[in-house]
């Protein structure tokens, strides 16, 4: 897993957890003192015990964490790729192009990336489809993108999210479907 992403995730729980819960989180998770570069890659392992330690420290389950922590990535997310982002482009457009033409090109900008294969479709004019598979099985981090994404853009969407790799399925369908504002 990227640098960009535990410094993403130390920044995450600072805000919402204080400044000595990073700390904390780490000698949980059993590296105390740890410093991740956002310029390298890490073991797997490390982002799953943190998300775990979390869990096991806020009560709250593993893919809620992963989802919130999906929604605050966006912000980020822009700030840094901005500009494989097509101005044109609202939430599903960007959903539809997630593979295609921003994890393809974060790939090619920087090969310590390794963003999960995803297969997005437009399955409808309101829905995009997504064939989510990566042994993280973070895929609540794509539902919490998702939804970072639609209120990025004043939008409002449904996910149905029946077929899950947490279920032992061998990967996620997730469906996106953009709804009227309530
Ligand atoms: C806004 C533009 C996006 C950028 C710049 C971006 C970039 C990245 C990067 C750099 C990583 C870390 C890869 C690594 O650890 O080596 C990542 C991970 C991830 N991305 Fe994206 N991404 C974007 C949009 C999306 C979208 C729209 C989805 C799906 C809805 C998505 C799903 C994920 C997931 C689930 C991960 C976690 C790692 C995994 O499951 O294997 N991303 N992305």
């Amino acid at each position: 897993m990227h640098g960009i992403i535990f410094q993403e995730l130390q920044q995450y729980v600072e805000t919402n957890l204080g400044n000595d819960a990073w700390d904390a989180l780490l000698k949980g998770a059993g590296m105390p003192g740890r410093v991740f570069m956002p310029t390298q890659a890490y073991p797997d392992e490390d982002a799953l015990a943190l998300v775990t330690t979390a869990s096991n420290i806020t009560g709250n389950p593993a893919p809620a964490i992963l989802e919130d922590f999906g929604k605050y990535l966006v912000p980020d997310l822009y700030k840094l790729f901005g500009m494989l982002i097509r101005t044109e482009w609202k939430t599903l457009d960007v959903l539809e192009n997630a593979e295609r033409s921003i994890h393809t090109a974060v790939k090619a900008k920087d090969p310590k990336a390794q963003p999960p294969s995803l297969s997005c479709i437009r399955t409808a004019p309101d829905e995009v489809t997504i064939d989510y598979r990566s042994p993280r099985k973070m895929c609540g981090v794509a539902v919490g993108i998702a939804k970072g994404l639609a209120e990025h853009y004043g939008e409002s969407i449904e996910v149905t999210h029946d077929v899950c790799m947490l279920k032992g399925d061998p990967n996620c369908v997730i469906k996106f479907k953009l709804v009227p504002i309530p």
